[in-house]
């Protein structure tokens, strides 16, 4: 049995787990991202590492796969910039070469899962898969032919950083109008706060889920207000919903995937999430009265996909 290690490096949690090359997690250890220092989450992702192989001294482990958010340099070494991370020209690869004895490959967080759902997940049975993950910003990573497309020099995929509105809102990454600035997870968390501190009446429920202040209003109590049949929660899915389906109408246009896979904590809502998703796509896609609409439906493998993607990688 050939294993290797993925870690997933996100906002708020690095996980590192052992994988099979069926994509099965034999163990998993997760620990908290420490706060905008880029030598402690190196350290952190290290430590999960060499703890790993320390409970299990027997297992041979071929390598390590390491997922990021961030652009990752056609090396697949480095972290060139992250923008939602306080990471620059971040050396990842060759620090934690230094700890560990084994092959270590680093990839951008997004393209790492959508490999793990290509392969294992949602996005089996087609070639040609583009998975979304709505999150703090929005990821993306397309497979097309069976293989991950990187770009020249390694940047490709970077989809929550096309400009979907001529100077919009302001973005991490510099520019503005960035489609990660409304249709991402925050995105939906913004839009419902807002709801919830000009109109409290309508966000009632929403306002009681989060014991009165709008600004403990997240993900979950969006979602559950919505599965609960909460209009202004579900006018919040529906505003997000329209973004992102206006995304993936022109990923599309330039694309033509067979498939859509949405992940990201958000993608939890389900169909609250995707009807309106759907509806927007097919009211935007060029040459919709006569093209064959891509199927879109949501991530299966959640939190794991990055680990697991990412385990994967470091086979190749
Ligand atoms: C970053 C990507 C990352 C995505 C999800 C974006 O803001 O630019 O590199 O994949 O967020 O974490
Ligand atoms: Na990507
Ligand atoms: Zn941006």
């Amino acid at each position: 049995m050939r294993l290797t290690i993925g870690a997933d490096i996100g906002g708020t949690k690095v996980a590192t787990g052992i994988v099979d090359e069926h994509g099965r997690i034999l163990a998993k250890i997760k620990r908290p991202t420490p706060a905008a220092n880029s030598d402690a989450i190196a350290d952190v992702v290290g430590d999960t590492i060499e703890e790993l192989l320390e409970r299990y001294p027997d297992t041979p482990v071929d390598g390590i796969g390491v997922g990021t958010a961030g652009f990752v340099d056609e090396e697949r070494s480095t972290v060139v910039f992250a923008p939602n991370l306080a990471w620059r020209d971040e050396p990842l690869k060759r620090r934690l070469q230094q700890r560990v004895d084994l092959p270590v490959v680093i990839e951008n967080d997004a393209n790492a899962a959508a490999w793990g759902e290509a392969r294992f997940g949602a996005g089996q049975g087609t070639n040609y898969v583009i998975c979304i993950t709505l999150g703090t910003g929005i990821g993306g990573g397309i497979v097309t032919d069976g293989s991950l497309y990187r770009g020249r020099f390694g940047l490709a995929a970077e989809v929550g950083h096309y400009r979907v509105v001529p100077d919009g809102r302001r973005c991490g990454c510099g520019n503005r109008g960035c489609w990660e600035q409304y249709a991402s997870g925050r995105a939906l968390i913004a839009e419902a706060q807002d709801l919830a501190t000009t109109a409290p009446t309508r966000a009632r429920r929403l306002l009681e889920l989060a014991q009165g202040d709008p600004s403990r209003i997240q993900g979950a109590e969006i979602t559950q207000a919505a599965k609960e049949g909460d209009a202004a929660a579900l006018e919040c899915f529906r505003a997000v919903g329209h973004w992102v389906g206006l995304g993936l109408a022109d990923l599309a246009a330039i694309l033509d995937p067979e498939r859509f896979v949405i992940g990201g904590g958000v993608s939890d809502a389900g169909d609250i999430l995707l009807d309106p998703v759907r509806e927007s796509f097919i009211k935007n896609v060029t040459g919709r009265a006569v093209r064959r609409f891509s199927d879109i439906r949501t991530a299966v493998l959640g939190a794991a996909a990055g680990i697991v993607g990412a385990a994967d990688l470091a086979r190749r």
